[in-house]
């Protein structure tokens, strides 16, 4: 071995047993917290919620054991309990009783997209509030636009995607966020916000978000009667370069922070994302992994605190700075 690859090993503390030995640093909680590379706390959490039209009771959600839909009359009440719970951060998403073809009510001013909004504000004004800008929950066909020709037309979804934004933004929205995947969305909707005297709200993209089996739950907790699938928009899982492109684009488009869907089957593109942005970069857990931990928690195969944990911990450590996740009020309340 040379001198400078001896010296280099030296410095990054590759030297040989006996001279290093890795357990010295393992020996006590309070060395491993010394040397602990990652955290996470309710500042890096986003928790989700359902929030039903119309309905009376909670309705529990049997694919996400611990979920349940809640009440748009209980709303208020909730938030107050999530935000004492120690969440910092909710997403919206709506499950609609006035559904049409092109998914309308999600811009309407008295909408259930803009009535959640203000209700959550108003509810803790502390909150950010962040609502899912899409349309599969609002649309009779469960697509995540306007369908014309057999397809989901990318521009005409674009326009409603705007409206939705604007909409929400004036019901009070701190953080708009964009599931659909059509392309050019970020610039519609910037555009959108600032022509509608919304230049202060930030866009947290789903820049990268594939068409994953994972969202399997999800459909069935937000009601989507989506027949088909969502490969014309969503990302192929087996494309990784593309995944970078994709985010990239949102960036130059004006997206505030980026964000990669699902996240423990996609650690991979989050490491390379981070190394190719600055923004501020999110994860979402999506409903398929928290339904595989919690079944298998139900089952005794593993132990839901610890994994939990070991797995908000990995997305960190994969670069994200943000984490939505169904977990988020356990462990805002439980610590991490
Ligand atoms: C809406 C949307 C979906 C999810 C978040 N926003 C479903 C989908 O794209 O099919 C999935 C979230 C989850 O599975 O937890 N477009």
């Amino acid at each position: 071995m040379d001198a400078w690859v001896a010296d280099r090993h030296a410095s990054e503390g590759a030297a040989r047993f006996p001279v290093t030995r890795m357990r010295r640093l393992r020996r006590t909680p309070a060395l491993r917290g010394l040397v602990r590379e990652n955290t996470v706390t309710a500042n890096d959490l986003i928790y989700p919620i359902f929030v039903e039209e119309e309905i009376d009771d909670a309705l529990p959600i049997s694919a996400m054991p611990g979920v349940s839909r809640v009440p748009e009359r209980h709303l208020a009440r909730e938030v107050e309990a999530i935000a004492r719970d120690g969440v910092k951060a909710l997403m919206l998403f709506g499950i609609s009783h006035h559904k049409d073809d092109v998914g309308s009510d999600a811009w309407r001013e008295d909408g259930l997209v803009a009535r959640m909004v203000r209700t959550a504000k108003q509810a803790a004004p502390d909150l950010v509030v962040i609502p899912d800008i899409c349309f599969c929950e609002y649309t009779e066909h469960g697509h995540c636009g306007v369908i014309s020709h057999g397809d989901v037309d990318n521009d005409l979804t674009l326009v409603n995607l705007g409206r939705q934004a604007a909409s929400a933004a004036a019901a009070g929205a701190d953080i708009i966020a964009p599931s659909a995947m059509m392309d050019g969305q970020v610039a519609a909707i910037r555009a959108a916000l600032d022509g509608s005297g919304h230049p202060d709200v930030p866009i947290m993209s789903y820049s990268t978000k594939f068409a994953s089996a994972f969202y399997g739950p999800f459909r069935v907790a937000a009601g989507s009667e989506l027949k088909g699938d969502r490969k014309g928009y969503q990302m192929d899982p087996m494309n990784g370069r593309e995944a970078l492109r994709e985010s990239a684009i949102d960036e130059a488009e004006g997206a505030d922070m980026l964000m990669v869907k699902p996240g423990l089957a996609y650690l991979d593109v989050l490491a390379r994302l981070r190394e190719q942005t600055n923004l501020p970069l999110a994860v979402y857990q999506v409903s398929g992994e928290y339904a595989m931990i919690k079944f298998a928690a139900a089952a005794d195969a593993i132990n839901e605190h610890a994994v939990v944990r070991e797995t908000l911990g990995a997305f960190k450590r994969a670069g994200a700075d943000l984490i939505l996740s169904y977990f988020a009020r356990d462990v805002a309340r439980d610590g991490f």
